[in-house]
């Protein structure tokens, strides 16, 4: 076909693609390589991937002819005479360049320290059978962050059997699961549990894990509070309000470390996560896990005061939501979001125990699109 002449059907040839006339009286351009890697032959149907080896192609695929027949782009291949048809409706949402549009991308929305009553809750026996209350589950996920499971088991199969919901129990460097344990001698009367300074979890690993699941065995001990706080929201206020510290702590990547005998977990992350949007998705927060600020000093005369500015307002209590967790309880949260802690407490009785693990944010959306979703090859 002469390059730069519309066929009889509308389709002009270009030095390194076409122009197709679309659905609604637009043109679209494709590019040559494009179309022939992207042939709807080149999928296997069986295993939905690509079979198709455009690395053997000794030079860039041209068509022989291309025209439009019916409502699909018929082309015609030089190199083999293989013939390709593309719907034109399927062809038109890859026109523009845009992103394949993602059911699992929601608009997250910011919590304050009076959600409690409203955080999603789920009877944990209930989402063990019903599918659309794990898509509600995951959708509170996505979108707030959080959630609590009611009438939890008591065992460490429930658990685990909770996570498969979503994805895999996914380890960190010390291990699948990880308790909390206290035991409060009824004899100590001065017992006193310190604080736990708010913080995300294990910033260390070069990837922190996603969810994280904290399911309480036991809670007897009074006065033990949980504190959680939403980090978009307090983030999405420092935009607001400093944006140059906001700026600092979203484009600065900072050293954290967990360092024993036998490990010496380093990683660099930034304080406030920006998503694709430029929207913030996250924090990661830890003191006990800064590593010494290795940056230049003078840098730092601009850092520090941010740094301390974004600390002192996750400790308002515009943000902290307090409540105590109970036993037959899990909470489950998005650990690059949720900052989380427990209030210093003392008691003269009781026992508490949580018994934790994480999973994987990009299985949970998995697991959200093909709950929601048919994909391209249903
Ligand atoms: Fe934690």
């Amino acid at each position: 076909m002469e390059m730069g002449i519309a066929s009889a059907s509308g389709v002009t040839m270009r030095e390194h693609g076409l122009e197709a006339p679309l659905p609604g009286g637009r043109t679209g351009y494709f590019n040559f390589y494009w179309l022939r890697d992207n042939c709807p032959t080149s999928f296997d149907s069986e295993t939905r991937e690509r079979t198709f080896d455009i690395f053997r192609l000794v030079r860039e695929p041209r068509p022989a002819s291309a025209n439009i027949a019916g409502d699909a782009l018929e082309i015609t291949w030089l190199e083999d005479g293989h013939i390709s048809r593309y719907p034109l409706e399927w062809l038109s949402q890859y026109s523009e360049g845009r992103r394949r549009s993602d059911p699992a991308d929601l608009p997250r929305r910011a919590w304050y320290a009076d959600h409690y009553p409203d955080i999603a809750r789920f009877a944990q026996p209930r989402l063990m059978v019903d599918r659309k209350q794990v898509v509600k589950w995951v959708e509170a996920l996505l979108v707030e962050g959080v959630a609590i499971l009611t009438d939890m088991p008591d065992s460490d199969e429930a658990l685990t059997a909770t996570v498969r919901l979503i994805g895999h129990v996914r380890p960190t460097f010390f291990g699948e699961y990880f308790d909390v344990k206290t035991h409060v001698n009824p004899t100590n009367l001065a017992y006193t549990a310190k604080a736990l300074e708010l913080h995300t979890d294990t910033p260390a690993e070069e990837m922190a894990p996603g969810v994280q699941f904290l399911h309480c065995r036991a809670n007897s001990v009074e006065g033990c509070m949980s504190l959680f706080l939403d980090g978009v929201a307090v983030a999405n206020d420092l935009r607001k309000e400093f944006p140059e510290a906001f700026k600092l702590l979203s484009e600065t990547l900072i050293p954290y470390y967990c360092e024993h005998d036998s490990y010496d977990m380093r990683s660099r992350q930034r304080v406030i996560e920006l998503d694709e949007h430029g929207e913030v998705c996250g924090v990661t927060i830890s003191q006990h896990m800064a590593d010494i600020f290795d940056l230049p000093q003078t840098f730092l005369d601009h850092y520090y005061p941010a740094f301390c500015r974004f600390g002192r307002m996750l400790q308002s209590d515009k943000y902290l939501m307090r409540f105590r967790l109970n036993a037959a309880e899990c909470i489950v949260f998005d650990n690059h979001r949720i900052v989380h802690g427990r209030a210093a407490y003392s008691a003269t009785s009781g026992e508490r125990y949580l018994r934790g693990c994480y999973a994987d944010r990009g299985e949970m959306r998995s697991a959200y699109r093909a709950l929601t979703t048919t994909g391209r090859f249903k």
